[in-house]
């Protein structure tokens, strides 16, 4: 048998009993004791709100779907969901806004609202039917005819201009931009880029050792005295 639990109802002081792994909108259903629920238990509406007064200890710990609607804010606010909460110990709640009364006469007041509520209706003329479905396959020729010549404006455009000097457009209608070198004065301009110091190094050591190199030949290499000396 399982373990039952008492609930203290605020504000009418009622005191029910609970069976334990049961939830709180169930349980108080059964005993009569109305909750509103617009989802039928599922935690999507939060209309089941309660207010937990006393007894937070016992109480099961709020599951993923109802941290998605409420936060993680019970240590301030003290409401959880009824369809959300079962007990494992007494406990004190609030059902203070959970009145049958009002919510009922205001289901009532939205309803009559909506029945009262007359959508106009227009009723059209068989003229002004006439009309309008001229109109609209005057529209329709009309689109048709301006896509046909949009289709054939379009068709082998690139074979148009066949003649023309003009350099051809490239996708996204940008043209080959041509490098003008008579615009350059290559006496004034500084073409040497700064390097990087990495760059800059390998640069300086291959300078060093192709002037080691070139000191070397100079040595090796007989002079002109010699040269003649060695053909004679
Ligand atoms: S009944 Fe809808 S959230 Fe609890």
């Amino acid at each position: 048998m399982s373990n039952t639990f008492k609930v203290t109802l605020r504000p009418s002081g009622e005191i029910v009993e609970v069976e334990e792994g049961k939830n709180l909108l169930v349980a108080l259903r059964e005993k009569d004791i109305y909750i509103k629920s617009s989802c039928g238990g599922h935690a999507t509406c939060t209309d089941c709100i309660i207010k937990i007064v006393s007894g937070e200890d016992y109480i099961t710990p709020p599951p993923f779907s109802e941290l998605k609607l409420l936060g993680n804010v019970f240590h301030i606010t003290k409401e959880r969901l009824a369809c959300q909460t079962c007990l494992t110990g007494d406990v004190t709640i609030d059902i203070t806004k959970h009145d049958k009364a009002t919510d009922e006469a205001k289901l009532k007041n939205k309803t009559a609202n909506f029945s009262k509520k007359k959508l106009p209706t227009r009723i059209r003329k068989e003229p002004d039917i006439k009309k309008i479905r001229t109109e609209r396959a005057d529209e329709r020729a009309r689109e048709e005819v301006e896509n046909l010549v949009k289709a054939e404006t379009w068709k082998k455009h690139w074979e148009k201009n066949q003649d023309s000097e003009a350099p051809k457009k490239l996708a996204g209608g940008k043209r080959p931009k041509f490098f003008d070198t008579d615009k350059v004065d290559y006496d004034k301009t500084d073409y040497t880029r700064p390097l990087s110091a990495e760059k800059q190094k390998l640069r300086d050591e291959r300078l060093e050792t192709e002037k080691l190199k070139a000191e070397n030949d100079k040595k090796i290499q007989p002079s002109d005295k010699e040269y003649k000396k060695f053909r004679e």
